[in-house]
């Protein structure tokens, strides 16, 4: 059973297996990442019924361009559906949508809606939905650094300043506390560059289960297997010696 008082704050998944499968239906890689989405739609539900406060999804990452042209303009035309069919029950469940990553580098008519949804949900406060879009960890950490390196040259920040808490300020996911969980689905053991700074302490729970087939009860099996652990940040067994 799902411990209700020890639900983690911030899951962040890694969304894996989408074209794996539809190719074992013999189906297009597209299908795939469709019901993708709707195993997403699902698991933003079921994410903030059980209290979570911040739940990040890889979505798209910045080495997925490398993809066929055509499967990179299917994700990002799935995902305009996506934003348009779910914005208003994503606001009736006060969501708040977050973009992590360059997403201005998407097609225009993407940026247009997510900017849309961005907006229209800016001001609810329930669980924060980030979507993690041409994102890429190294290049998140990179922008940084190359921020926190203007500030220095230009006199608003002394060398002896910069410590760990200035570098998280300028991530995207400045102000968020780190995901206590990440679930990776698809069979894969890997990060595949997905919040590298801010997993130094995370739980991995990995799930053979294709994405389009992670559901609601996967999801809680997954904080199952979390509540499980004994978290120690470096410090001693709860009651060893
Ligand atoms: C994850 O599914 C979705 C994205 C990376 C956009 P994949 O498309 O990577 O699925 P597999 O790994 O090929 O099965
Ligand atoms: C990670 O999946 C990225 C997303 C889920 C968006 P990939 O399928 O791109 O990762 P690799 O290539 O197997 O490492
Ligand atoms: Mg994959």
């Amino acid at each position: 059973m799902t411990d209700l008082d020890r639900i983690p704050v911030h899951v962040g998944i890694v969304m894996d297996g989408n074209g794996r499968w539809a190719r074992a239906r013999g189906l297009p890689r597209l299908s795939g990442h469709n019901a993708g989405m709707l195993a997403m739609k699902e698991i933003v539900k079921k994410a903030s019924a059980l209290g979570v406060r911040y739940l990040t999804v890889y979505a798209f990452s910045t080495e997925n361009w490398k993809r066929g042209a055509e499967e990179v303009s299917g994700i990002f035309n799935l995902l305009i559906v996506y934003v348009d069919r779910e914005l208003a029950e994503l606001n009736a469940n006060n969501v708040r949508v977050r973009i992590l990553g360059e997403y201005g580098r998407l097609p225009a008519n993407a940026v247009e809606r997510l900017n849309r949804s961005l907006r229209t949900t800016a001001d609810n406060s329930g669980m924060q939905f980030n979507i993690a879009l041409n994102y890429g960890s190294r290049d998140e950490i990179a922008r940084g650094l190359r921020a926190i390196a203007a500030d220095v040259l230009a006199g608003r920040l002394a060398v002896s300043e910069l410590d760990e808490a200035l570098i998280a300020d300028r991530l995207y996911t400045a102000g968020m506390p780190d995901p206590d969980l990440i679930i990776r689905t698809g069979g894969e053991r890997r990060l595949s560059n997905f919040l590298l700074w801010q997993s130094a302490y995370s739980e991995f729970v990995f799930s053979d289960v294709y994405w389009p087939d992670f559901s609601a009860r996967e999801f809680e099996k997954a904080i199952e297997e979390y509540q499980g652990r004994e978290r120690r940040f470096g410090g001693r067994r709860q009651n060893g010696r």
